[in-house]
């Protein structure tokens, strides 16, 4: 890497870092290795535990085929996510479709497709599932709340533990199989508690199941892992106790292992943790402008060629590590709000939490290097708000234009 001013102090890798000074326009460059090497990471971790991307997080065939050849399976949201995670090689029975919410058109397609495990959390979910995916494997997820995650996804969707008992009761009663139970503890989860107060739960459902004879054979663990390079809203680092979050984890499943008495297969449903650190967007400078503000304050503004629209769908919640390749990082440097290339103020970090340190001598056109954006990147990305295309994507370890091969 050339002289460069960062704002994070810890770089892409290698091979990310090669890519993104060679791309020849703004893309979003993903290093393939990184994301195979985080899923094994995982699996040493977490051993034993199945591992089904969400693929939401990232849905580009290279990368789903990259995990789908490593044994990965999907968590998929509809019928065209299940399509596209068939097409790269995932097989059906490593599949499942995890979204509750979903219409009997949806059920029938994924049926047809192979899906033979499905989420579910109400009653009326249930008759759909017993109508139209006849027999298939049903997993209840319990309601989280969220506390101690970026993103808490705690209103809509799951029920509570005692309700979670009734609609496996109801499956059962269905001809359906009660397969198991989830969770998911909220986005960027940046404690351990919210997966032992999730295993507590977890562990009561198991019991009342016991009572009333029914036995699920697996626990999805759900997403939530956390990204390791973001920054929080006012730019201070962000630092998950990823250590302590696998010791909870792993502490949890010996725990509802002992309450369940039998076997008992444990899954996950890591998206952000995957792909998030292994993504990054080479865009450039639109303009370093001074304004002043309504308060009378003078500030700069940073306006980049991505945003909120094509590539950083979540830069109101977070920041991504910046990079500016070429700006000596011991020159001068001004406050400013980082913010889209489009006529919408939403398309902005968020300006009252915290300003980004940026080199003063910034021209239009200038590289810049949004770092850890990979997750929620591609598949947050408007057709074309404004006028600005998504952006081309590109892998670090395989040159443009060239086939798959791993
Ligand atoms: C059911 C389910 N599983 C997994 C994920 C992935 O979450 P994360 O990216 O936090 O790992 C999501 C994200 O919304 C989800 O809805």
């Amino acid at each position: 890497m050339s002289a460069a001013s960062t704002v994070s102090g810890a770089g892409p890798g290698a091979s990310l870092a090669a890519a993104l000074a060679a791309a020849p326009g703004d893309r979003i460059v993903y290093d393939l290795a990184g994301i195979k090497g985080r899923l094994d990471a995982l699996r040493r971790e977490l051993p034993g535990v199945e591992v089904r991307f969400a693929m939401k997080a990232c849905p580009l065939d290279e990368v789903l085929t990259a995990l789908a050849r490593r044994g990965a399976g999907a968590d998929a949201a509809s019928p065209g996510e299940v399509e596209q995670a068939l097409r790269a090689g995932m097989p059906a029975g490593r599949v499942h479709y995890g979204n509750t919410v979903k219409s009997d058109r949806n059920i029938a397609e994924a049926y047809r497709l192979g899906v033979r495990t499905f989420a579910t959390d109400s009653l009326q979910d249930v008759t759909a599932l017993a109508r139209h995916a006849p027999g298939a494997r049903v997993f209840c997820r319990v309601a989280t709340g969220g506390a101690g995650a970026v993103w808490g996804l705690s209103n809509k969707f799951g029920c509570p533990p005692g309700d979670a008992v009734r609609v496996l009761a109801a499956a059962r009663d269905a001809g359906l199989v009660p397969a198991g139970l989830s969770v998911h503890v909220g986005s960027q989860q940046m404690t351990g508690e919210a997966w032992h107060g999730a295993v507590e739960d977890l562990g009561d459902v198991l019991r009342a199941l016991g009572r009333r004879g029914i036995r699920v054979d697996h626990v999805n663990l759900g997403g939530g892992l956390p990204a390791l390079g973001y920054h929080d809203r006012r730019g201070a680092r962000l630092d998950p106790p990823l250590d302590k979050i696998f010791a909870v984890i792993r502490e949890g499943m010996d725990d509802l292992r002992r309450i369940h008495g039998g076997p008992l297969d444990f899954v996950v449903e890591p998206g952000r943790h995957l792909v998030a650190d292994h993504g990054a967007i080479r865009a450039h400078v639109t303009r370093l402008a001074e304004r002043r503000a309504a308060n009378g304050e003078r500030q700069h503004w940073l306006y980049l060629s991505c945003g909120k629209f094509n590539g950083l769908y979540e830069m109101d919640a977070l920041q991504y590590p910046l990079v500016f390749p070429g700006h000596d990082p011991d020159g001068p440097h001004v406050p400013a709000v980082v913010a889209g290339p489009t006529c919408d103020s939403d398309d902005a970090y968020s300006h009252e939490a915290g300003l980004v340190r940026v080199p003063a001598a910034l021209a239009s056109g200038d590289p810049v290097w949004v770092l850890s954006c990979g997750a929620y990147a591609t598949s947050y990305t408007t057709l074309g708000f404004n006028g600005f295309a998504p952006l081309p994507h590109a892998f670090a370890d395989r040159p443009e234009g060239a086939v798959a091969d791993d």
